[in-house]
């Protein structure tokens, strides 16, 4: 059953009860609310709905906006014939997607009106800094479209490293996405339990959806169409059968799981160790507590940590990245590589082979797990005060120098027009104000024609 295995999120000490509106924490009674048939155990699930909802709000009007744009360049003089039915394509394609995205998403209760696309671009939120409703949107589509080959190649590699059956266990897949690799091993291995949680509602509603064994149609857009049919294709989504109701969706975050230490006999984790905005070690160790004692990690995917930027002590090779599994109370894992197809859709030019790597490492020994990492209690309880650190008040500072210049903008004012203001409001010497104004208006100049990340 999902609650023998769930803690909860706030107080991190109480187990969670079913009930008639979501769960119940035993201990601090903190509520937790079901949405679109999925337990939403964030830390702040209010928060966390209201930050998705923003999102998808902001992905609709960027959405608008794009087939607006498209729409207008039609009148162009001596468009081609198939130029011009191509661009048809695809803004009826965007304006349909916005409403299957909005009928899917219905739960998260949207409305069109909240906010005008500026301020939700000013306002967007951060969850994690990375993750986009549409990030890994083309997961959805080889999940459950045409990726048999690609799916099946990944369960038989980490099948290959873990060669244990998981039959009759409890499992946890972290960073399921639309939850293809869980349902296959579910159905290969027939669990007690398996958990698939990720932070997406739209993987995760597309995977509820495939759960049931009901159709999904949603456009894909490939990143390099073959032809002019490819540029928007509406895919049928459908899993080769229902799940049954010991495959469970749980909306949470990896950083705060909801879940009780050691309550795991297996947690696996499918291209997701080195998307995630913490180092490895710190993550290793955080796997460690949801595995019980003598259970197993499996990891499959990419050993890339790219996402750590400029920090290349935290950006390790495989070699030292095992290494961190058994500092982390592994044994030393077994490990399998092979190449891969990856996101190779039959509509686009473009596909990946990825050399992958997979895993396996028993738990022979228990780590302290780093602190959670959900959002600081002034965030959860809307009535306390925003505490205003020192970092706060430099970066007010600099929006505040941003909005200025912004406002310099007025259509007449020239470049030089505006550095001399800001010499004369002593923002900058003059030797420096002229080449200060030109690169920033050249960033805010790319940065308004910039697609975002929603
Ligand atoms: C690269 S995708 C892999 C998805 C899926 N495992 C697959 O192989 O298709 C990484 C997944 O991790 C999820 N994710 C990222 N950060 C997360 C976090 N902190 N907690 C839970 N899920 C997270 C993303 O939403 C995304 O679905």
């Amino acid at each position: 059953m999902l609650v023998d295995v769930l803690r909860c999120p706030r107080c991190e000490r109480g187990g969670l009860r079913a009930d008639r509106a979501g769960y119940i924490c035993e201990q601090c009674s903190a509520g937790f609310p079901v949405i679109g048939g999925i337990p939403w155990l964030f830390r702040d699930p209010q928060g966390a709905a209201g930050e998705w909802r923003a999102r998808l709000t902001l992905l609709l009007a960027e959405l608008r906006a794009d087939s607006t744009g498209i729409r207008a360049t039609l009148s162009m003089p001596g468009l081609l014939p198939a130029t011009r039915e191509r661009l048809i394509r695809i803004a009826d394609a965007l304006d349909d997607h916005g409403l299957r995205l909005t009928r899917l998403l219905e739960p998260l209760d949207v409305h069109a009106d909240t906010a005008d696309r500026d301020t939700l671009r000013a306002l967007r939120t951060r969850m994690p800094v990375s993750q986009g409703l549409t990030n890994y949107y083309v997961n959805i589509h080889r999940d459950w479209a045409w990726g048999d080959a690609e799916n099946a190649a990944s369960l038989d590699l980490l099948d290959a490293a873990g060669a244990e059956s998981l039959a009759g266990l409890r499992v946890l897949v972290l960073g399921a996405g639309a939850g293809r690799l869980a349902y296959d091993l579910h159905r290969r291995h027939g669990p007690a339990l398996t958990v698939a949680m990720d932070l997406n509602p739209l993987l995760l509603v597309v995977a509820r959806e495939m759960y049931a064994g009901r159709a999904l149609e949603l456009h894909e857009f490939p990143l390099a169409p073959r032809g002019a049919a490819d540029h928007a294709v509406l895919r049928t989504l459908q899993a080769p059968g229902a799940a049954d109701d010991r495959l469970q969706l749980v909306a949470a975050d990896a950083m705060c799981a909801p879940f009780r230490p050691g309550a795991f006999d297996a947690v696996i984790t499918p291209w997701f160790i080195d998307i995630v905005e913490e180092p490895f070690p710190a993550l290793a160790a955080r796997i460690n507590s949801l595995v019980a004692d003598g259970g197993r990690w499996l990891n499959l995917g990419s050993v890339t940590f790219a996402f750590m930027g400029t920090q290349r002590m935290l950006q390790f090779s495989l070699g030292e990245a095992l290494e961190i599994v058994q500092g982390a109370g592994f044994a030393p894992p077994a490990v399998r590589e092979a190449t891969l197809p990856y996101m190779q859709s039959p509509a686009s030019r473009h596909a990946r082979l990825e050399s992958t790597v997979a895993w396996t490492a028993r738990k022979i020994s228990a780590v302290a797990p780093p602190e959670t990492r959900g959002p600081p209690e002034w965030i959860v309880d809307a009535t306390r005060p925003v505490p205003l650190t020192a970092d706060l008040q430099s970066h007010a500072r600099s929006t505040r120098v941003h909005a200025f210049m912004m406002s310099l903008v007025d259509g007449r004012r020239s470049l030089a027009d505006i550095a001399q203001v800001l010499v004369e409001q002593r923002l900058m010497k003059p030797g420096d104000a002229l080449p200060a104004a030109r690169a920033f208006m050249l960033r805010m100049q790319e940065d308004a024609g910039r697609r975002i990340n929603v």
